[in-house]
């Protein structure tokens, strides 16, 4: 947490959080390269239906088993499947990005052949070669959406590749450099996860908030919440959560029963309206409500009827209580989120006890006696295994190799190298440079991403700059030692996590 304010400075306002990137909503969803990753789908059927449409072959691979929710992260990439195509003999890579995969799903389409021939199926890892020819974004990004990509440096294949990618595949074809793109590969800016900010804006009531000359200021991503008692949509902007989690609406409905008592019971209404206030205070909102959504809410939305968190799964309420761990989706500061904090809670609170003490009783009327005790999946899909992931040895060419960082997997965003036994680097701004990084590399999202073969503390050339330490050179690397390489095409979006020895 000590370095949160340095991260400020550092990217001028950015904090911010959950997820990464993905459909700007309004324009070209099945583009996206990405679908969200919030939370994971619901635990029982009912009261709503599946959150992602699956292709309706594969009847052996049903919805994973609850137990397991590592098999469970739908939503975001769930890897990659590297094959060689054999009618042009080149390698080629598929990236699972669209939210109707299951990770059983992705991995047998890989094993099967995504060209006839069986491809190695990676989960997690995204796909990236040191020269593309291209990528091809094919599908929706709420159903079948993957990105296929093309490695090769000769111009003499471009054409053809991009009537494989259109004509064939149905897709929208990228140029990597060899094809007139961008010189290097990976994910491009206008794809790219990008910060919050801190927006100072004039009170939309006319009444003096507590920033600058009586305005109100408000982080903007996601997990950013404005003054209490103001509208989050009313201060900022929704641009930036659409980006960083991917929106997509899911249908459901809360289904309250008009008799239910609760509604005559005053104390109880009074609290699901503060409830209310709360997640509009937040960019929560910008998903969670039907006056909001550019076409409709992705599931439960505050204004679902009389007792909108009937639409609310057990787990989900556990979330919103903390209950349920959603950590890896990161938070803001609460002296830096207008009092409102993400740090016992899933759903950012001024008063945890509150909230807490609402969320238990709800449970229990729901027949969950102990919602504390009960053994709860972790939010956040890839977050979680991302944060989970235990690194192997790197492969022989990868490392600090002659003095040069090497990777598989060409152009990145984010390059860090960490102490062995360093948790692993997860979403802006607190869980973004973990205990234990030595040497950060990293491009603002506006500028192209950086290949590898650059020396340890030095920079790649063009606009990669060093993210930490803030001033000053890199750590001196003890010869002998083992340290932690892990690389981002994105936010999110892995190339390279593994363990290699510093040769000196
Ligand atoms: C950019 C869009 C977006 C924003 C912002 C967003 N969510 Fe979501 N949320 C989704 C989508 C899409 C789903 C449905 C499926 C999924 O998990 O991807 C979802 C599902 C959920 C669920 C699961 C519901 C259930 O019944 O199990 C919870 C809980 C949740 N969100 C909490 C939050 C909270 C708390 C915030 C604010 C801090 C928030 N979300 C902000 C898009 C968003």
């Amino acid at each position: 947490m000590t370095r949160l304010p340095l991260l400020a400075v550092l990217f001028a306002l950015p904090l911010l959080t959950a997820c990464h990137e993905g459909v700007d909503a309004d324009e070209t969803p099945a583009d996206a390269p990405l679908g969200g990753v919030d939370v994971e789908p619901e635990l029982d059927p009912d009261p709503f239906e599946e959150p992602a449409p699956t292709p309706a072959e594969d009847p052996d691979l049903e919805e994973p088993d609850l137990d397991e929710p590592d098999e469970y992260d739908v939503v975001g990439l769930l890897g990659r499947c590297l094959y060689s195509n054999p009618f042009s003999g080149g390698d080629e890579c598929k990236a699972y990005t669209g939210t109707g995969w299951t990770l059983a799903r992705a991995e047998a389409d890989c094993t099967d052949g995504v060209m006839g021939a069986p491809g190695r199926f990676d989960a997690e890892l995204d796909c990236g070669f040191e020269s593309e020819l291209g990528r091809c974004a094919v599908g929706e990004s709420d159903g079948d959406g993957h990105v296929l990509v093309f490695a090769g440096d000769d111009p003499a294949s471009c054409q053809g590749t991009v009537i494989g990618c259109e004509t064939f595949a149905g897709g929208r074809f990228s140029p990597g450099a060899p094809c007139g793109g961008e010189t290097v590969s990976g994910v491009p800016s206008s794809e790219a996860f990008i910060f919050g900010e801190q927006v100072c804006a004039p009170p939309a009531d006319g009444v003096a908030g507590a920033g600058p000359d009586g305005t109100v200021c408000t982080w903007d991503g996601i997990q950013g919440c404005t003054e209490e008692g103001r509208r989050f949509v009313d201060q900022a902007s929704c641009d930036t959560a659409y980006r960083q989690r991917g929106y997509y609406p899911v249908p459901i409905e809360a289904g309250t029963a008009p008799d239910d008592p609760r509604l005559d019971d005053a104390e109880y209404m009074a609290e699901v309206e503060w409830v209310t206030a709360q997640v509009e205070s937040c960019s929560c909102t910008c998903c969670h409500s039907s006056a909001i959504t550019p076409s409709g809410p992705s599931m439960w939305f505050i204004e679902d009827g009389p007792i909108w968190l009937d639409g609310v799964s057990d787990a989900g309420l556990a979330m919103f209580a903390g209950f349920a761990d959603s950590e890896s989706f990161g938070a803001y500061p609460v002296i830096d989120n207008n009092g409102f904090d993400r740090s016992r809670t899933g759903l950012p609170t001024t008063d945890t006890e509150r909230l807490q003490r609402f969320l238990r009783t709800e449970l229990q009327r729901r027949g969950v006696a102990d919602p504390e005790a009960q053994d709860w999946y972790a939010f956040g899909g890839p977050l979680v295994s991302q944060a989970r992931f235990e690194p192997e040895v790197c492969d022989a060419d990868v490392g600090i190799v002659d003095g040069a960082l090497t990777w598989s997997g060409g152009g990145a965003r984010y390059v860090y190298v960490l102490e062995a036994d360093a948790d692993n680097p997860g979403t802006p701004p607190n869980l973004f440079q973990p205990e234990g990084t030595l040497w950060h590399v990293m491009v603002d999202p506006s500028d192209a991403p950086f290949g590898p073969g650059f020396a340890y503390g030095e920079l790649p050339p063009g606009a990669a700059f060093q993210a930490l330490p803030a001033e000053g050179p890199a750590p001196t690397l003890a010869p002998g030692q083992t340290y932690y390489l892990y690389v981002l095409a994105d936010i999110i979006r892995p190339l390279e996590r593994c363990l290699f020895v510093y040769d000196g």
